[in-house]
Order: structure tokens, then sequence, then C-alpha cells
């Protein structure tokens, strides 16, 4: 078990999907013309979201390989349907430690969504230079970037916000996260090297009908600012409660940033 139910991974995918910026998904595409087949590795996959929301950019062949460290997920990304012509094998890996290895034989793609927010500086110089001597694109989307708005604008919004941001920075298996500073890091550490990187917003944006996801964005965001203690435990009450009622009058919208970017090795298709 990571901590990512499959429940929350089900309820965001369709916002997730509606989000990935398709400038992005373009430069995909156009890296993929004319090749008769692709040879994916996904990090972190959880139940299959970026396999779902990359497919339609790639050939009609593909080869997917699923990596999480959560066996349930992975099983069941595995089991999920999935279009003709995709060959789909699940690896577990925990990829803080083994990342090298999960990008082992034969691969073409990188891809990954909501997983760079989570790693530290040092994992993603991992990746970087791991992908790099390997010559390998890589498409990673939905990392979160710090900025939230919520309509109406309640007065402890910005401190709950506040406090997100920084256990977004806690560890989560990989080191101290980047959290929100991952969004503006990861592309700039690819042009550091010499990457072509194409970026966009993804943000999730939320309306007064979306009350299933902002109910439990909102709720984690509570639990979150709680374990931080920067706000007394009332005032978060309080507030989450302001908010549902928000929510439960047909009032309530959300936007939450996240940047998708694609980047690939300049001197190399
Ligand atoms: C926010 S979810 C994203 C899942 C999926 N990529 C998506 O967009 O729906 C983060 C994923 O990272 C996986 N994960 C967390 N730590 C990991 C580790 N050390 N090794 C491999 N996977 C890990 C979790 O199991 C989870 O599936």
């Amino acid at each position: 078990m990571s901590g990512f139910s499959s429940s929350w991974l089900s309820l965001r995918e369709p916002y997730d999907r509606r989000a990935r910026n398709g400038a992005v998904l373009e430069a995909v595409r156009a890296w993929a013309a004319g090749r008769s087949s692709v040879a994916v590795v996904d990090l972190a996959c959880g139940l299959g979201s970026t396999l779902r929301g990359v497919t339609e950019s790639l050939p009609r062949r593909q080869s997917w390989r699923l990596t999480d460290n959560d066996l349930s997920l992975l099983a069941r990304a595995a089991g999920l349907a999935q279009p003709p012509d995709l060959t789909v094998t699940a690896v577990p890996v925990d990829l803080a430690r083994d990342l090298e290895a999960a990008l082992d034989g034969p691969v073409e793609l990188i891809t990954t969504s909501a997983l760079l927010d989570l790693v530290s500086h040092d994992w993603l110089d991992r990746l970087v230079t791991e992908s790099a001597a390997r010559r390998l694109p890589v498409y990673a989307a939905l990392s979160y970037d710090g900025l939230a708005t919520l309509d109406p604008v309640d007065p402890l919004d910005s401190a709950v916000i506040e406090a997100v941001n920084e256990h977004q920075r806690g560890e989560k298996g990989f080191g101290p996260a980047l959290g929100p500073a991952a969004a503006a890091a990861a592309p700039g550490r690819f042009e550091a090297i010499g990457y072509g990187v194409v970026q966009g917003a993804s943000d999730w944006v939320f309306g007064p009908r979306d009350t299933e996801i902002q109910t439990e964005v909102l709720t984690g965001w509570a639990v979150a600012a709680r374990e931080i203690g920067s706000i007394p435990i009332g005032d978060i009450i309080n507030w989450l409660a302001r908010r549902r009622d928000h929510i439960a009058a047909g009032r309530s919208s959300m936007r939450v940033g996240h940047v998708d970017f694609f980047a690939r090795p300049i001197a190399t298709r």
C-alpha cells in the first residue's frame, strides 16, 4: 500500500485527463510521428491513468512497462481494459531505490504523472541523468505548482494553502520532497542538460458540480494543514465546514495549478 487509494486515483483520472496540456501532448505526438511502434516505461503508474491519457498520441503498436511499488494498484492497472495493439507488463519497483533498474531494457519513452512533486532534488537529478545517459525523452504530467484559488474566497484559504504547500515538501519516500518546486525545477533541469522542452499548464478546474472531488481535495488539505500545525485545529475545522457549505450550496469552484512537460534530447529523434 502506498497511501494512494484506488478510489482517489479513479476519482481524479477524468479531471487529470481534461487537464493534460494539449500542446505538450502534441509535442509527444510529433516526436512519435513516423515510428511504427513505441516502447514506454511509465513511472509510478497507479491505476494506469498516464497510459490512457497518452496512448492516443502514440503509434498504434505500443508496449508499456507499468511500474509502481503498490502491488494492488499495479495489479489493477495491468488488469484494466487496454486498447488493442498494446502490450502491457506490470513491474513492481521501488523507484526510490531502483529507478535505474526500472529504465533498463528496451525503452524509447519515459512517462509519469503526479509523481515529480513527491520526489527529492537528488532523485530528480537521478532521473535527469539516467534519461540523458540513455538519450530518452520524458513526458511528465500533472506536477502540482503550489498555486491554488478557491471561489468564493475565505479569509483562511491562503493560510491553509500555505500549510498544504509546506506539507508537500515533507518526506514522501524519496527524501525531502520538491513539492510545488518540482513544476519549475524539473523542466529547468532537462533544459540545463540540453534537452528541448515543451511545457504548459495542466490546472485542475473544478466547477460547482464537481462536488465529490472538491470535497476530497479540501478534506485532504485540512488533514495536511492539521499535520503541519501552523493553524489552530478549531480554525481548520470551521474553515472546512464553511467550504463544505459552499460545495453543498453549489457555489464552490476551484483551480489547482499543475504543469506538464515533454523533454527530448535535441540531437536525436
Ligand atoms: C499521485 S499517485 C499517481 C499515480 C498515477 N501516475 C496517476 O497519475 O494517476 C503516485 C503514485 O506513486 C506511487 N509511488 C509512490 N512511491 C513510490 C515508490 N517509492 N516507488 C514506486 N512507486 C511509488 C504510488 O503507489 C502511486 O501510484
